[in-house]
């Protein structure tokens, strides 16, 4: 049997029969969400929340380490959490504990507290970059690097890979379409900015493109995961990343690895792990427990560069000089310094990540015997604590070959089936992630209702 083969009239009438299951379960979720169409511009605060496929989303009444309680007084296993932001597990209590101690005592001076000096050095020391920058989101940090790029470069382009996505930066909101030609990615709004100009896109783990796209040497830099898991999870070739360096080294294109995701990895993510060495690094949302925080790191010759443009000096000096020309009042405040203080030394630390990459590596494991048994031509990717199910009967090594499987209402209905059933999943794809809380038994259940999903689809 083949995706392709799936009667796509059954999986509709699944689907609907599950909606309306979701519907009947969930009367005040589904009520707060036409309440809040009143006041939010698409029914709920964050216009992400609105695409669960239950057709609205739950109202959460309570949420503790790998679990969720809904307003409904329904009990979930939560292997969403906060598409990466709850990675440290609901409610974390040192988390906790920092944060509202950090609260009491001030939470934005724009001044430094002592406990920076730590939170610099461990960052430094986990990924191997010895400067840093925070800001309140991984978009931001994103958008910090590319900024720094052009000032060091003088170069006008951002080269992404296909099916890539970095959060609001403009310059990646572009993918290839089926003819190869860049296009606007899902259709967004071009809003006024010249693509062409400033961005460039070519395939994952297609080193000839990259090479090709490369020698006009226009591009700033390469923004990139370095395992992509945002379309899919696209594991990199061998000798891909190396060979990303050399020609990103070969042409004076800077290499900026968005680990905000892979940061499921490891304690110092595929960087830290592999000992890559990038020129800028972002990691973002769970590294503030919660706190809104984005991080970026520069290497030694990275910030060199950056010191000619933007000296530094004696800043009594220079106080009404240029600054980097990227904002942030609450970056690096006390209270995030303390969220992230909090994080590394005590919530995602090393046996921590062995712990949810062990669990994880299990049900991937799990996960592929069921899909064989039923005959479904599906994978599972894994990275550390996260793993993904793909509707491809092998890892795909690009977007392209993902996008061929794609198979939308299967999703929505994956989705909603366990949501119905006690499991929520990342509703942007089909990722589970696991939290330093995840048990055994929260990974059972999951399987006990893929082998329930499989089984209905045969
Ligand atoms: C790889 C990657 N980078 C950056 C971001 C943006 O993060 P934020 O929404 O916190 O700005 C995301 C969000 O999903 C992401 O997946």
């Amino acid at each position: 049997m083949s995706t392709a083969t799936l009667d796509p009239q059954a999986v509709q009438r699944l689907l609907a029969r599950e909606q309306t299951r979701f519907a009947a379960d969930h009367p005040r979720s589904r009520a707060a969400f036409e309440a809040g169409q009143q006041h939010y511009l698409y029914g709920a605060p964050s216009h992400w929340m609105r695409r669960w496929a239950g057709g609205f989303p739950l109202a959460v009444a309570s949420a503790a380490g790998a679990r969720v309680q809904c307003a409904d007084g329904l009990d979930y296993v939560d292997f969403c959490l906060g598409d990466t932001g709850g990675m440290c597990g609901h409610g974390n209590p040192a988390v906790t504990q920092a944060v509202a101690a950090q609260l009491g005592r001030g939470a934005t001076l724009m001044l430094p507290t002592l406990q920076a000096q730590w939170v610099g050095e461990e960052l430094a020391r986990r990924f191997g970059l010895p400067y840093w920058g925070f800001t309140t989101s991984a978009s931001d940090a994103n958008r910090a690097l590319i900024r720094i790029a052009r000032m060091v470069t003088g170069r006008p382009k951002v080269l992404v890979f296909d099916g890539c996505y970095h959060g609001s930066v403009e310059e990646a909101h572009v993918a290839l379409d089926l003819q190869g030609r860049v296009v606007l990615r899902n259709g967004i709004h071009p809003n006024a900015v010249d693509h062409a100009r400033v961005s460039a896109v070519v395939p994952f783990n297609d080193e000839a493109a990259l090479r090709q796209a490369l020698a006009n040497r226009d591009v700033a830099c390469v923004l990139a995961e370095p395992f992509m898991t945002n379309f899919g999870m696209i594991e990199p070739q061998p000798g891909f990343i190396a060979a990303l360096r050399e020609a990103t080294r070969e042409t004076g294109t800077l290499l900026v690895l968005d680990e905000t995701h892979t940061f499921s990895s490891g304690p110092g993510g595929v960087t830290g792990r592999d000992a890559l060495q990038p020129d800028g690094l972002v990691v973002g949302k769970a590294v503030g427990g919660g706190v809104p925080v984005g991080l970026y790191g520069v290497s030694e010759a990275l910030a060199q560069k950056l010191w000619q443009v933007v000296p530094k000096v004696n800043p009594v000096e220079v106080r009404q000089s240029a600054h980097l020309g990227f904002g942030g009042t609450l970056a690096g405040s006390a209270l995030q310094v303390a969220a992230v203080h909090a994080v590394l030394s005590e919530v995602l630390t090393p046996p921590a990540f062995a712990h949810m990459a062990d669990l994880a590596q299990g049900l991937a494991e799990a996960s592929r015997a069921l899909i064989a048994e039923h005959g479904l031509p599906w994978c599972v990717s894994q990275l550390g604590g996260r793993l993904e199910t793909m509707f491809t009967p092998a890892p795909p090594r690009d977007a392209a070959a993902f996008r061929r499987g794609r198979d939308d209402a299967l999703e929505a209905l994956l989705h909603v089936y366990f949501m119905n059933r006690g499991v929520l999943i990342t509703p942007f794809h089909c990722m589970l992630l696991m939290c330093p809380a995840t048990t055994a038994a929260d990974t059972a259940r999951y399987l006990d209702v893929l082998r329930e999903f499989c089984g209905e689809l045969r």
